[in-house]
């Protein structure tokens, strides 16, 4: 049998990628497939499967079972398999509840050292929430904040329609912010949330005070609390940020001036507040009514650059914008 030294680096990082970044679009060549001997193997299933933070937080068994049957099926006419490719597959196969809830691993940086684990679903909506699952714009607009960590230096940022807060989580993990407030209108979105800042920043102490939710460490603060745009009055005074983040928040015509009501009312609370909303552009004419409305309430954008993924992976492809807003001032 080969020596660890014999390994092929490159391919098992790119299979290892592959697998935390949801990848099952890859071929492997018999080149490739002849490097991929137990050892190669054996590395690969303790960076993946066999991992602490795997058999802690399992992520979909639907996916886990897909990757490694195809691993299997290359693996099978050229190499001795692996016995735990055969075990680790049958234990993901009687893990396929679809409906329920597993954990995603998005690598930073394509490092394994480095990992924001979120509790979520695969199903775009569930108990009538499209927030239980991570969107494409919340991991473009991370990837452009880890870009542009200083604008987020010592700040108190705010995050509207949060979802399971993968965005708010990766910003607070290495945006070294003051405080960030995760915010959503659904109690199973904001129950989720809790989880995940408990899952990432797990030395953040808990208290609840008036219904807000509050994870504090030295000196800074994590908040989730219920904000429906459509209910403004309860939206106490003293919450006053500095910067407004949104991840695919602008697709329902029908919330669009609710929305761009909550971004007007932080900008009369503070003057030179930011406010940077990232979109996947489904519907242009969703996109557009909601520039129109935004110049109706005498709130200034500009579109900033947002062309290649950098440290975390996002679909280039799709039709996307990153907005920076301001409020006119007079
Ligand atoms: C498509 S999801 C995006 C979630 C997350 N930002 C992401 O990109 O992964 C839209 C989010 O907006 C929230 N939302 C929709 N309408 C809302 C409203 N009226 N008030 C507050 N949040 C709302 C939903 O609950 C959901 O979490």
């Amino acid at each position: 049998m080969s020596s660890k030294g014999e390994i092929n680096d490159l391919l098992l990082r790119q299979l290892i990628q592959n697998f935390y970044n949801g990848n099952l679009n890859f071929c492997l060549q018999t080149d490739d497939i002849n490097t991929m001997n137990w050892d190669f193997q054996q590395a690969f299933l303790d960076a993946t499967v066999n991992s602490e933070l795997l058999k802690k937080y399992p992520i979909s068994g639907k996916f886990a079972s897909l990757y490694l049957k195809k691993i299997i099926q290359n693996l099978e006419p050229n190499q001795e398999v692996h016995d735990d490719f055969y075990s680790q597959l049958c234990t993901s196969m009687n893990n396929l509840n679809e409906d329920g809830f597993s954990y995603r691993h998005y690598l930073i940086g394509n490092d394994t050292n480095n990992i924001v684990t979120i509790k979520e679903t695969r199903n775009m909506v569930v108990n009538g929430t499209t927030g239980l699952k991570t969107w494409e714009a919340a991991l473009m607009l991370s990837d452009w904040a880890l870009s542009n960590p200083e604008i987020f230096a010592n700040k108190n940022v705010l995050e509207l329609g949060s979802g399971v807060g993968f965005t708010g989580i990766t910003i607070s993990k290495l945006c070294n912010v003051k405080s960030l407030t995760f915010t959503d209108c659904h109690n199973d979105v904001l129950k989720t949330v809790c989880e995940n800042i408990e899952i990432n920043l797990p030395h953040y102490k808990q208290e609840t005070i008036h219904g807000v939710t509050m994870f504090k460490n030295a000196g800074k603060s994590l908040n989730v609390m219920m904000l429906d745009w459509n209910t403004l009055d309860d939206l106490p005074e003293n919450v006053v940020p500095d910067i407004v983040i949104g991840a695919d928040i602008v697709y329902d015509p029908s919330i669009l001036i609710p929305l761009c009501n909550v971004i007007k009312t932080f900008c009369f609370r503070n003057k030179h507040l930011e406010v940077y909303i990232a979109s996947v552009i489904r519907n242009e004419e969703t996109f557009s009514l909601f520039l129109k409305t935004l110049g109706n309430m005498d709130l200034e954008f500009d579109k900033l650059q947002l062309n290649k993924s950098v440290l975390i992976n996002w679909d280039e492809s799709i039709d996307k914008c990153l907005l920076k807003i301001n409020a006119r001032l007079k």
